[in-house]
């Protein structure tokens, strides 16, 4: 069977690392014919818009895509691309698995967090307004309907990935109402999942406890804000945004993409790491059903990093992306 993937390699690193993560797949024997598609500045300077109508197209057709990192202006400019995306196909979930490689992280080894995130409201939603001249008002809408989507995919994922426990990540002691809605529909879809067990932390303990104890997590819930700056913590856990994957899911669509941003400094130099588009590619294989594939990508990508004779500056290394790519490919036999 030959799989139809969307695949927007973006900006800046982006399609470097985006070359390695398709030799990599193509390695897995898993069959892609990939639709490559333009956003952000590229997208902008051709067709005048940040997400084309032909990529939105694309990825409704294909349901599956996968996407490097896309340049967004700061404070001015366009509307991020990855923002635009998620609310034009409702990819409400921002799902981060972070595995922590013991030879490479060993004061986190045994470190396996996902971070489940709310991607559609939230404080990140950006909903902001200027009152009088020198005052402004960012408004922070949680809603049932959002929130128990999100609580139930938590439940699923920890049921379907045989974990054991979900928890609620939260500022209800302050936030009453907002992150008190978030909590009482949790509690409520953890009622459904006998099987899960569930409970609850306020976030600023928890990001205490994810530097202290990290291993007593496992599945984490929590709205869009939160889990914009948890998700990077669990990362740096792992050795940084270079090395976890990540996805964005709905109900008719998926991408998967690498987290970390389009490091301007060293594109075109050969010394982008590839490891976080190269498992968000396995995350992606999962998702479509070829799990062996995923093992094997995933346990090479291990085998390298873990060796560490052929990864890049970042890893500590002096290889460039192609020769980690090589050697990920190689590690795969
Ligand atoms: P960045 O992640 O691009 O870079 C931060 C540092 O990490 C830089 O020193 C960079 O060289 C390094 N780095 C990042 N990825 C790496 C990799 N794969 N291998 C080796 N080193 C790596 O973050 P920054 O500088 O804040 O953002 C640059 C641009 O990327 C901005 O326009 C930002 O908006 C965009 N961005 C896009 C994201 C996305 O599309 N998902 C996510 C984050 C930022």
């Amino acid at each position: 069977m030959t799989y139809r993937i969307t695949l927007l390699p973006g900006d800046g690193i982006g399609p470097e690392i985006c070359e390695a993560m398709a030799r990599v797949v193509a390695a897995s024997g898993v069959d892609v014919e990939w639709d490559r598609q333009l956003a952000g500045t590229a997208a902008l300077a051709s067709t005048g818009e940040v997400v084309p109508a032909a990529l939105l197209e694309s990825l409704r057709k294909n349901r599956v895509g996968i996407k490097g990192p896309i340049t967004t202006p700061i404070g001015k400019g366009f509307t991020s691309a990855n923002v635009t995306l998620r609310k034009a196909l409702d990819l409400y979930v921002g799902l981060r698995p972070t595995r922590v490689i013991p030879e490479l992280r060993p004061e986190f080894a045994g470190v396996d967090i996902v971070v489940v995130r709310e991607n559609t409201e939230g404080l990140y939603a950006g909903l902001e307004h200027t009152i009088v001249p020198g005052v402004v008002a960012s408004l922070k809408v949680i809603t049932e309907r959002a929130t128990k989507r999100i609580a139930t995919f938590a439940f699923e994922y920890a049921r379907t990935h045989g974990r054991k426990k979900v928890t609620a990540v939260h500022k209800a002691n302050i936030m009453k109402l907002s992150d008190g809605l978030f909590l009482d529909c949790c509690r409520q879809v953890a009622s459904r999942y006998p099987d899960i067990a569930y409970d609850e932390i306020i976030i600023d303990n928890c990001a205490m406890q994810l530097v202290m104890n990290p291993t007593r997590f496992d599945v984490l819930v929590m709205e869009n804000f939160y889990g914009d700056v948890l998700s990077d913590l669990c990362a740096g856990l792992a050795g940084g945004l270079g090395v976890v994957p990540g996805a964005n899911l709905g109900d008719d669509c998926a991408l998967f993409e690498a987290v970390h941003g389009s490091a301007p400094d060293i594109a075109g130099q050969d010394r982008a790491n590839p490891t976080a588009i190269i498992l968000s590619a396995a995350l992606m294989l999962r998702h479509l059903g070829e799990t062996r594939a995923a093992e094997r990508i995933e346990t090479a990508v291990h085998r390298v990093i873990a060796a560490r004779t052929t990864v890049t500056p970042d890893l500590g290394g002096t290889a460039g992306t192609r020769a980690m790519t090589d050697a990920i490919v190689q590690a795969m036999g």
